[in-house]
């Protein structure tokens, strides 16, 4: 049977806009179009393991405004138990400002108004026994993060961290982490530091193994994913496409890995399935516009 999913995390409205390249510092490129889609990194993640088939609740907090009660109504359409979301009073919801060039990538700034209004505290009262699994990422204060990640896993949740934006994470952390998923620029900052830092990415992986987290899988674009585990190291091919917006990919790789792993499926399997699901979102604009359903992955990996 199909374990709920649990996704602590932010919401934002993106603001983007495409141009032919990105502005250095100072500069200002002109020609660009504007379009405003629902992001943030939590709330892509929930979306993306709800359209993947996942049972998701979604906790996050929003401001009392226009575009908290906007994404409000997105996670009700998309299937998302709400019914834990907390409205800030005074607090603007999150926004981040966007650009992105021709090639799909992206530069990012984040607003996080009412996202930072998230505390330990607010967990206090989840009944994670509900859940199978619990997902987080690094858009909310960390004490949220590590007071959810200790709570989730005394209940026997699988715990799941992406750690974006990077942030400097307290060692002790690791012991309550099942499946850290860094893409291939964030592990070296993670890994730096411990004895262990090294060149490879597997090296890498094993460095933050030895801080007590049980499995590493690093998203590495179109190069695919390598995984990290007491047991060893694993590669798995991501299909090859041709990107126009790279915006949430590893969102969209998080939450369609953990919907795949609520499934039943194995870490490899997973990892697969979600490499498919990202694929097809970097050929769209957004982050949540372009995550795919399962129905449509499933179709890409048989094709
Ligand atoms: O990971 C992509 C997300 O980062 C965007 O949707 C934006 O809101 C920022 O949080």
């Amino acid at each position: 049977m199909k374990k709920r999913i649990v996704v602590i995390g932010s919401s934002n409205t993106d603001m983007v806009v495409k141009s032919q390249r990105l502005p250095h510092a100072g500069e200002t490129v002109i020609g660009g179009v504007f379009q405003i889609f629902p992001g943030g990194k939590g709330a892509n993640q929930a979306v993306s393991a709800a359209r993947a088939g996942g049972d998701v609740t979604f906790i996050a907090a929003l401001g009392r405004d226009a575009l908290g009660d906007q994404a409000a109504a997105n996670f009700s359409r998309e299937g998302i138990d709400i019914s834990l979301i907390k409205r800030v009073e005074g607090a603007a919801s999150g926004v981040a400002l966007i650009l992105v060039n021709e090639a799909g990538e992206n530069i990012i700034s984040v607003a996080p108004g009412a996202n930072l209004c998230l505390a330990p505290t607010d967990l206090d009262s989840v009944d994670f026994t509900n859940y199978g699994f619990a997902v987080f990422q690094l858009e909310i204060p960390v004490e949220t993060v590590a007071r959810g990640l200790e709570l989730a896993r005394k209940a026997g949740c699988v715990t799941v961290l992406n750690p974006a934006p990077a942030h400097p994470l307290p060692p002790r952390m690791f012991h309550n982490i099942d499946c850290f998923t860094p893409n291939q620029h964030e592990i070296a900052m993670y890994a730096d530091g411990t004895e262990d830092a090294g060149k490879t990415i597997e090296t890498q992986a094993r460095a933050l193994l030895s801080l007590g987290c049980r499995r590493v899988i690093v998203t590495r674009g179109a190069e695919g994913v390598v995984i990290v585990d007491k047991d060893g190291a694993q590669r798995v091919a991501a299909p090859q496409v041709k990107a126009v917006d790279t915006v949430g990919a590893g969102d969209c790789f998080t939450g369609c890995f953990v919907a795949s792993l609520s499934a039943g499926s194995a870490t490899p399997d997973a990892a697969r399935y979600a490499c498919h699901g990202a694929a097809l979102s970097v050929q769209k604009p957004g982050a949540q516009t372009s995550f795919p359903a399962d129905d449509k992955i499933r179709a890409f990996m048989n094709r």
